[in-house]
């Protein structure tokens, strides 16, 4: 391709020359970890991040692959990028792209088939070989293209040294500790496209949490795919610590004041960690649980191995453990056979638990899964009236749980600015993003807010040492990504 250059070797610490990085992070959290990983990676070489896509040297689309929406969402993505590249080209500059994360792993030589001009496209189990491909791509004429799965734990690759700031890193920081998943539900690509669980040991996931609190974090939420199933190898050999163990192990560690993770299986809810919403004062009272269904039927059918009787006894457990746990999950409708009945039993359950937030999504059927060989799918238009209702439903009891904040005096961890002009947001320990008027000085600090107003989407305060109420709440998560995004 015109203008690559022809050095085979990656530039060293010594030899880097200024290039400017733009990552494009689709999908969940843990794909926002990601491109921070990648950053790091790439630093040596000598590329730091830019977020103006036009003075890119090197364009990342770290995709996802979970419905196939977001699949797609790629390939128009590619489409925009490959006119910008060609322009580069044509003025002997040099542009390359690069496909990252589920789509690339899921998808790989078809992604370079399907677009051409792709010089990289690297799937998660990969990204500590980057700076090899990127030397490649730019010196060979077709994609360089690594999605294979290492034998030893993909933990051992991580670089040790944080490039500096980078999205997903601030006051509040995302930490990998465990990844890929062997539950196999039956919609479910993650099984595929992350591989089989893989827990990081407890001694590097307290090194990094560590760093992270160094570099500014307050608050460290803890990222897995099936992230209470967690059991990472404690460091006085043989042992392994749970979730519960790594959580206490964590909250010793001084300046972190938050813990938080993300996302769990109801089957791998240990008592011991139902205890620690309890016991321990720096874990948030929150919970994303996914259920998927309240069908007994559908949720057998999905392999969820939990029935909605046992979540149902699960919530109760959380909520004797944590009287003021704040519950999240998400649902699939329209899984294939669902009928009205079943439908209606998600809807009760959804009734009797009262969700404080959650996302839901009519079933995409994902290839190569089970449930997708299923011949009784259900038809669009009955899944997406399906959807409606039960939207609705949770867009009232997500209303009622933020309504029922105002008046409330909450400790507030403060992240960044607020879209207007001398306001700053935070989260409530539930989660909510709340405004308040005040200055910089509060990024990352915890301060008592009352709360004054509620909508929706976020809450409006006024700190509780007098300052004055906020009057926005609306814009909170432009730019973030969904707390329910790591699938379980
Ligand atoms: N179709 C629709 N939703 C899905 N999810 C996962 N796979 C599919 C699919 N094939 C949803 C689940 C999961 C969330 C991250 O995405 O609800 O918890
Ligand atoms: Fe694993 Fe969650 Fe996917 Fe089920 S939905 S296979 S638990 S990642």
């Amino acid at each position: 391709m015109a203008g690559r250059a022809t050095s085979d070797k990656a530039p060293t610490h010594g030899e880097a020359v200024a290039k400017k990085l733009y990552v494009k992070t689709f999908g969940c959290q843990m794909n926002v970890y990601d491109s921070a990983r990648m950053a790091d990676v790439l630093a040596p070489l000598g590329y730091g991040t830019t977020t103006t896509l036009e003075d890119a040297d090197l364009v990342v689309l770290n995709t996802c692959h979970i419905r196939e929406k977001a699949a797609e969402k790629v390939y128009s993505e590619l489409g925009r990028l490959r006119a910008l590249k060609q322009a580069r080209e044509r003025s002997g500059g040099e542009m390359l792209l690069a496909v990252a994360g589920c789509v690339a792993q899921a998808e790989g030589e078809e992604v370079a088939t399907r677009a051409p001009y792709v010089d990289i496209v690297v799937g998660p189990q990969a990204y500590h070989r980057l700076p090899g491909m990127v030397a490649r791509a730019r010196r060979e004429r077709r994609a360089a293209v690594d999605t294979s799965m290492p034998a030893d734990s993909r933990f051992d690759h991580l670089p040790e040294e944080l490039a500096g700031p980078q999205p997903g890193r601030g006051v509040s920081s995302f930490l990998t500790i465990q990844e890929g998943c062997d539950r196999f539900c039956t919609f479910c690509v993650v099984p595929y496209t992350r591989g089989a669980e893989d827990s990081r040991p407890a001694a590097a996931v307290e090194a990094e949490a560590r760093r992270l609190v160094a570099a500014g974090a307050r608050e460290i939420v803890l990222l897995g795919q099936n992230v209470n199933a967690y059991h990472g190898a404690a460091d006085d050999g043989g042992s392994e610590l749970d979730l519960a163990g790594l959580i206490g192990r964590l909250a010793a560690i001084e300046g972190l004041e938050r813990l938080r993770y993300t996302t769990s299986h109801p089957r791998d809810m240990t008592p011991a960690l139902i205890e620690a919403h309890g016991t321990e004062p720096k874990l948030m009272p929150f919970l994303h649980l996914p259920v998927q269904s309240g069908s007994d039927r559908i949720l057998a059918a999905m392999n969820r191995s939990h029935n909605a009787d046992r979540y149902l006894r699960l919530v109760a457990a959380l909520r004797t453990a944590q009287p003021e746990i704040a519950l999240s999950s998400d649902f699939i409708v329209g899984f294939p056979g669902e009928t009205e009945a079943d439908f209606e039993e998600t809807m009760a359950l959804v009734r009797k638990v009262e969700f404080a937030q959650a996302f839901s999504f009519k079933y995409s059927p994902r290839p190569g899964t089970p449930a997708a060989e299923r011949d009784d799918r259900v038809p669009d238009e009955v899944a997406a009236e399906r959807l409606t209702r039960l939207q609705r439903l949770l867009e009232e009891q997500k209303r009622r749980f933020n309504a029922s904040m105002v008046g409330r005096t909450l400790p507030v961890l403060f992240e960044r600015f607020g879209r207007h002009p001398g306001q700053v947001a935070g989260r409530t320990p539930y989660m909510q993003w709340l405004h308040v008027e005040g200055d910089e000085t509060l990024i990352g600090t915890v301060a008592e807010a009352t709360v004054t107003d509620a909508s929706p989407n976020g809450l409006a305060g006024a700190l509780a040492g007098g300052k004055g109420a906020s009057t926005g709440g609306r814009e909170h998560d432009a730019g973030l990504v969904a707390a329910g995004g790591v699938p379980a």
